[in-house]
């Protein structure tokens, strides 16, 4: 560890989506554990921000993960840069707009390739490097959308769905060459995906993702807003060699959304729902330790 960071010193790591939300933290953190990190972004104007801000280290390169010669390009200038790639985090992403029509399939087709080819892509790009340098590890942001239902739209929770099992699928076909593939599904984390899927600009979503930082507090059993650093930390678990026996997980970094129904850790949605039944309120509050407020 250095500096309560996970020590990657010596790794070469590249970021998608790293100019916003979850991969500009997860940008962070890889660097403060001593990685050399590549962001590839279309947000060019974040970018070079970010890159002048955070300083050695870091490269900022445009690429759109859906347009594969963008992809080559920018993986080639991360290995003539910084001499090979070791992890990937392919985290690049957006939802489509809300209550968009589910069996539209140009949407689909268009949110499958942003969120599924996109990881298929980066995947092909890296693995010539890693197999050089003796291994790498391959991380790709899922969901808890692709795990349950009600977590996100059609299109969105079906791809990130895919991005779990495709993660599975490529830890079998690449162990061989020392390439771990793992998936991370965040639970809410304040970004500007929200926003963006209301119609928001992105300065509009920008502020949207800290209004939602603020009360987001309460919308899983542990009581914090989730944060982009919270996955970073996970990245950086998975990038490491702490995780060198972890292939094909997922792991859900999302305060716990998963582990059951609200009622299972919200007492006031569990008496709506007992009440909602039939049974007397008071009766269900005695049973649920609720004192009478
Ligand atoms: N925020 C959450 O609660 C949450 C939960 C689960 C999963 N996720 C996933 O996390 C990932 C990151 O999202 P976020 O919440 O940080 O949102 P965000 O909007 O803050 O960041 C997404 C980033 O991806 C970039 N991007 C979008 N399309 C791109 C393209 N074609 N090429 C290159 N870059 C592109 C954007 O410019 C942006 O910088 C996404 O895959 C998202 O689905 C987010």
């Amino acid at each position: 560890m250095t500096n309560g960071m996970i020590d990657l010193s010596g790794k070469v790591a590249i970021v998608t989506g790293g100019c916003s939300g979850i991969g500009r933290g997860t940008v962070e953190v890889l660097l403060g554990g001593g990685a050399r990190v590549a962001c590839i972004d279309i947000q060019d104007d974040k970018g070079h921000a970010m890159a002048e801000e955070l300083g050695d280290g870091i490269l900022y390169l445009h690429a759109d993960v859906t347009a594969e010669d963008e992809v080559a390009a920018a993986f080639g200038q991360v290995t003539s840069r910084f001499g090979g790639i070791d992890a990937l985090f392919n985290n690049a992403g957006a939802a489509e707009p809300l209550g968009s029509d589910p069996f539209d399939l140009e949407i689909f087709a268009r949110v499958e390739r942003l969120l599924v080819h996109s990881v298929v892509l980066g995947t092909k790009y890296a693995v010539p490097s890693m197999i050089e340098r003796g291994g790498g590890s391959i991380i790709n942001t899922a969901s808890i959308a692709g795990l349950q239902a009600g977590y996100g739209p059609f299109a969105y929770s079906v791809a990130k769905g895919a991005v779990v099992h495709l993660s599975r699928v490529a830890a079998a076909s690449l162990a061989r060459e020392a390439i771990r593939v793992n998936a991370i599904c965040p639970g809410l984390i304040p970004t500007s995906i929200f926003g963006r899927a209301l119609g928001d600009s992105i300065e509009e979503a920008d502020r949207r993702a800290k209004t939602i930082a603020e009360h987001s507090h309460g919308a899983q059993p542990i009581r914090i807003a989730g944060s982009p650093a919270d996955i970073g930390h996970a990245v950086a678990y998975f990038a490491s060699d702490l995780s060198r026996f972890v292939t094909g997980q997922f792991l859900a970094v999302d305060g716990g959304i998963t582990v059951g129904p609200r009622t299972a850790w919200d007492e006031t949605a569990a008496l709506e729902t007992w009440t909602r039944m039939g049974l007397d309120e008071e009766q269900v509050r005695t049973a649920l330790g609720l004192t009478e407020s």
